[in-house]
């Protein structure tokens, strides 16, 4: 594996016009970011070593590089998700090149289920924490040095870049919710009685992807900020069917104003 990541790394470096610090995630239907994106370079993930290829509809599968906020970045358009197939090493493959290319915050956002009976579609929620509910932990079997054996977890997503997007929210007006993401395997969404079982764990949003990034990330002595689209709601008395399409639909109202919190994070961050 570690030869692979240096392979990678060594074949998009000689590509990339400038090294980027940030790098983005950008989950179904939320695109929008990357379109802010004044790119030098896009690479469809089939071109590129070792790269699984993303399969699922709204995913278009590219590699970014260019500036957003007055900072180089990288973004994935599409990511690769554990209900395809991949294995937690694939899934996580990317954050492993990001880090070798030098990457040092990520921001990640995907579109979720809501648990908390305080929110309603459309929400934005802030990613305080998480709980990973997937069947395999992605740093299971051997070390990737240099991260630690048994990471530490207790910030998994950065205080300091929690507050910086509340205060954006707020200067912007918009309204963002907090809480807790809980990742599951998919592909199913989850029954009415298995929303109810997660919204007693403590989660505030369900959703399968997020969270193997996150620990790989943090793994890397990377900082990770979160959002989550609350794109439906679980768990309440009249169960509610759940489309991939509506799913789509709720993402696509409110990522411009996922895209300009992250933008403006982006142009705040100093390293
Ligand atoms: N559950 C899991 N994943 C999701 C959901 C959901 O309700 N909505 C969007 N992605």
């Amino acid at each position: 594996m570690y030869a692979k990541i240096k392979e990678t790394a060594a074949w998009l470096r000689e590509r990339m016009p400038n090294a980027p610090s940030v790098a983005i995630v950008l989950g179904t239907g939320l695109g929008q970011l990357a379109k802010r994106i004044d790119r030098t370079l896009s690479i469809p993930y089939s071109e590129i070593p070792n790269f699984p290829v993303s399969t699922v509809e709204g995913h278009s599968g590219e590699l970014i590089f260019g500036r957003l906020g007055g900072k180089e970045v990288m973004a994935m358009e599409g990511r690769f998700h554990y209900y395809e197939g991949y294995t937690m090493q694939q899934v996580t493959f990317p954050v492993r090149i990001m880090s070798e290319l030098g990457i040092r915050t990520l921001f990640v956002s995907n579109a979720a289920g809501g648990t908390n009976p305080d929110f309603s579609i459309g929400d934005l929620m802030i990613i305080t924490d998480h709980i990973n509910y997937m069947p395999e932990n992605p740093l299971n079997g051997p070390n990737v040095p240099p991260g630690p054996r048994f990471p530490d977890m207790s910030e998994a997503y950065s205080k300091d870049l929690i507050a910086q997007a509340d205060d954006i929210a707020a200067r912007h007006g918009i309204k963002v919710q907090h809480g807790v993401y809980l990742a599951t395997q998919g592909p199913t969404y989850e029954t009415p009685a298995e929303y109810r079982m997660f919204a007693r764990w403590g989660a505030d949003a369900v959703g399968m992807s997020t969270v193997p990034e996150v620990i790989v990330a943090n793994h890397c002595g990377i900082r990770c900020f979160g959002m989550s689209v609350i794109t439906d709601l679980g768990g309440m008395e009249v169960p509610m069917k759940i489309t991939h399409q509506e799913v789509l639909r709720a993402a696509e109202a409110v990522q411009p104003f996922m895209a300009t919190i992250m933008e403006e994070m982006i142009k705040g961050i100093h390293d």
